[in-house]
């Protein structure tokens, strides 16, 4: 039977990850994730998820945890302090071995979370390596016979939030004019239908929510939801670049921090205007009921 078969997810305990095994759980489909880390993982998830204990770099770990998959959905990353130094080797070798692999054991569907859009000439001009590897995952992945899609991740809604301090938020660089999110649940939503659907083959979808907001108008929300004003706060990138430029050759972690705040505060306006036709896109195709920066902030500060 099709539906017994499980739907697959590589970084299922991740920050986007957790939301999409939690859809998935809600439809009533059997769901197994690969972690380094079993019990974590089980901490995490709950016990309602099969955890295979694993890593994806290990190509009999991934033949394990495909074994009679219905789809695999590879939502995986390595940007944090301890992995960055094998970016490549997990986001960019391991993930295209895992199509691969998927192939070799007849997993028909893969579902691949990126970034939100691959823009060749911003990423050499920002130097961005995580642009660089994804684009070359997205074409790996375009050159098998699997059928797959490609989901374009946009920074999540908790972006405002992580800069919350009191009342204020503290915004390197002070941001871009206009900056698409998503809510991390409506984001596991849309993979979790995406992994479910065969029709979807070939495509490729950038994930904006409802609002494209500036910092101040982000601001503006949470001082409504509070009843309290929030304040932006501008820390000049020049601190973070002289960090990066100091520490950075010795840390590389800090060195991807430092890019992806440029490339934060460089988000590109043609793609902020797109936003919202790439929003309609979503209602047109997938079931759910978008969370606007408002809704999640009733939701999360309602007293701040
Ligand atoms: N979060 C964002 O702000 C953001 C913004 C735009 C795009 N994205 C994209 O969204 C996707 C998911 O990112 P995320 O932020 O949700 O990730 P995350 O929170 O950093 O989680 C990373 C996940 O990768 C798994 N992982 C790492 N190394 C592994 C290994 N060697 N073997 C097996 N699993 C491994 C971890 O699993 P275990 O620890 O359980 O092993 C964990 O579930 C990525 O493609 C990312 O580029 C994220």
């Amino acid at each position: 039977m099709a539906n017994s078969k499980p739907i697959v997810v590589f970084g299922g305990t991740g920050h986007y990850g957790r939301h999409i095994v939690a859809q998935l759980l809600e439809t009533g489909l059997p769901v197994r994730v690969l972690s380094r880390d079993r019990e974590r993982a089980v901490n995490v998830l709950g016990s309602g998820v099969d955890v295979i204990e694993g890593d994806i770099t290990s190509p009999l770990d991934v033949e394990t945890a495909l074994h009679g998959a219905r789809a695999l959905v590879v939502s995986v990353s390595a940007f944090s302090p301890k992995l960055i130094r094998r970016l490549w080797e997990i986001e960019h070798d391991a993930v295209v071995q895992c199509f691969h692999l998927a192939q070799k054991v007849g997993v028909p569907r893969v579902v691949y979370v990126s970034g939100y859009d691959i823009d060749k000439e911003l990423v050499e001009k920002l130097g961005l390596e995580i642009g660089r590897l994804k684009a070359a995952v997205e074409e790996a992945l375009a050159a098998t016979n699997l059928n797959w899609t490609v989901l374009g991740a946009p920074p999540p809604l908790d972006l405002f939030f992580a800069f919350l301090r009191g009342a204020k938020l503290w915004v390197p660089g002070g941001g871009p004019p206009a900056l698409p999110t998503i809510a991390s649940c409506d984001l596991g939503a849309i993979v979790a239908q995406a992994a479910v659907r065969d029709d979807l083959g070939g495509r490729r979808f950038r994930l904006a929510g409802p609002d494209v907001l500036s910092f101040p108008q982000a601001a503006r929300i949470l001082s409504d939801v509070t009843g309290k004003p929030v304040a932006v706060r501008t820390i000049p990138l020049i601190f973070p670049r002289i960090a990066g430029a100091l520490v950075g050759p010795f840390y590389p972690y800090v060195r991807h921090i430092v890019a992806a705040l440029r490339l934060l505060n460089s988000f590109p306006k043609a793609l902020a205007d797109q936003a919202a036709a790439d929003h309609r896109m979503l209602l047109e195709t997938f079931d759910y009921t978008p969370t606007t920066l408002r809704v999640e902030a009733q939701r999360r500060i309602g007293g701040l």
